[in-house]
């Protein structure tokens, strides 16, 4: 082991001067040996001195002529007594070798041409640059002339190594104790507990990634505000419908027929089934009179309430819809029970995609069903639900909805963007809403909505709705995001 090696040389000797040589010699990588040496540096058990060194090597044509001969070599050889025309020792040797080689060769004085003969003038020779290279590939040092004749031919390089000296540290240990990671049962009934060295903590530890399902930034934003309606005493509305009837979506709502949002250039209306079949036909009469001319102390808005329009289906616009039918159920029980409901769901809008808006989002709804509620109510209870969200810093500005009066707007002020932002859309129910439903009159509905993504994008800092949500969303995002918290 490198590690018995490393401490058992230095026990007896001062230091290891080169710890490439002594990889070399302890048959290890020198990687191997460098990630020994820093944990035992860090351990304080050796000192280490970073060194360089510089080595020759040989090219890949040092190689080759450190196996085959040098070119100079080889010519001579090719050579036979009696001498050989250029053009056969050519073809005897291939261009390459011939050119390179006549070139030596004759450097050295050991050929002679006349005229077209190549001759020997020497008896043998020693082939010194295929030794010399040789030496060199196996770490002799070698003399400055020859290194520079060789690196002239480009058949060695410089390489240069970094490497380690090392000697004794401060807690040199001839071996380590491995500390104990672990106190074990066994470690307590036989007494060895006393004698071990246990592994300190260490707190800047890296934990390791869980490779597991991770919850969408939306779903965890989503779980903690349901958290909040839940500790607020709210009961969850079932949205699984995603087709709506207009009737639910709007007329109930008090939002008259031709009303803009009402256009298919703002919804989505279904081809199949393009229309709803089952509406409560007496409370249908009730909301189309309201429409047409009021009643409850209202004027209504004065046109012809077509049914048709009432019964087409699309695809909700808001999670009012379900608002909407729960407020008619209770208005159907034979006594009145105060009710907070929440929801937080999908809703469609068509919209033109850009980095703020998708033709789908997730609303957060709430409402308060009780009796003798004020605007004062709704205030309050919008503090309080947006300062368990970490928004508590709110003004609101007067607004407008088809069913609700009054209606405002929320904002909240966000240290981080260091501006106000609007945070969602409440109002009390109208009269014209809840009184044709069969609710007491003294009954009033407070209630707000805002999107999902809008507060989750603000939390983790996210700028394009695309990246939050659709096809284009980056599953590492998912993945790496921190643990969500709440009025960062
Ligand atoms: N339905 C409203 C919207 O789509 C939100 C809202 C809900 C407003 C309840 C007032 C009361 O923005």
């Amino acid at each position: 082991m490198a590690e018995e090696a490393v401490l058992g040389f230095l026990q007896t000797k001062e230091h290891i001067s080169d710890s490439h040589e002594f990889a070399a010699s302890i048959g290890v990588s020198h990687t191997e040996l460098e990630n020994l040496i820093k944990s035992l540096k860090g351990f304080q058990i050796v000192d280490a001195q970073e060194i360089t060194r510089e080595s020759w090597v040989l090219t890949e044509e040092g190689k080759t002529y450190m196996v085959n001969g040098s070119p100079e070599a080889l010519f001579f050889s090719a050579i036979p007594p009696e001498g050989i025309s250029r053009s056969n020792l050519k073809e005897k040797l291939g261009a390459e070798i011939f050119d390179l080689g006549s070139k030596a060769a004759a450097k050295n004085k050991w050929i002679t041409f006349e005229k077209d003969l190549v001759k020997r003038k020497v008896e043998s020779v020693q082939d010194e640059v295929k030794n010399v290279l040789a030496r060199i590939n196996s770490g002799e040092a070698v003399g400055d002339q020859v290194i520079n004749d060789l690196k002239r031919r480009k058949l060695i390089i410089k390489q240069t190594w970094k490497g380690y000296s090392l000697k004794k540290g401060p807690k040199y240990v001839s071996k380590r104790k491995k500390p104990e990671t672990d106190l074990t049962r066994e470690h307590i009934v036989s007494g060895d507990w006393k004698n071990l060295e246990f592994k300190e903590y260490n707190l800047n530890a890296e934990a390791p990634q869980i490779q597991a399902g991770y919850l969408h930034s939306l779903l965890e934003v989503r779980e903690q505000i349901q958290n909040i309606f839940l500790e607020m005493g709210f009961e969850e509305m079932p949205t699984n419908n995603f087709v709506e009837s207009s009737f639910w979506n709007f007329d109930a709502l008090f939002q008259p027929q031709q009303h803009p949002a009402r256009d298919s250039h703002d919804t989505f209306f279904l081809e199949t089934p393009a229309s709803t079949q089952n509406l409560p036909e007496d409370y249908l009469g009730r909301v189309k009179l309201v429409h047409e001319s009021g009643g409850y102390g209202s004027k209504g808005y004065g046109y012809d309430w077509k049914r048709e329009d009432a019964e087409k289906n699309l695809l909700r616009t808001h999670t009012t819809a379900v608002s909407t039918r729960m407020l008619y159920a209770l208005a159907q029980q034979d006594t009145f029970t105060p009710k907070r409901y929440y929801s937080i769901d999908r809703v469609f809008r068509n919209e033109a995609v850009d980095r703020t808006h998708l033709a789908e989002f997730h609303q957060i709804e709430g409402l308060i069903c009780d009796r003798g509620l004020t605007l004062g109510d709704l205030i309050g209870v919008l503090e309080d639900f947006f300062s368990r969200l970490g928004m508590s810093k709110l003004r609101f500005k007067p607004a407008y909805n088809p069913y609700t009066e009054p209606s405002m707007e929320i904002f909240s002020y966000h240290d981080g963007l260091q501006k106000w932002v609007e945070v969602g859309n409440s109002g009390m129910f109208r009269p014209e809403m809840l009184l044709p439903m069969g609710l007491p009159e003294d009954v009033n509905v407070i209630a707000w909505g805002l999107s999902l993504e809008r507060p989750t994008m603000i939390l983790y800092g996210i700028s394009n709705i695309r990246d939050l949500f659709g096809p284009k969303v980056d599953f590492n995002l998912i993945k790496s995001n921190p643990i969500c918290r709440l009025g960062l």
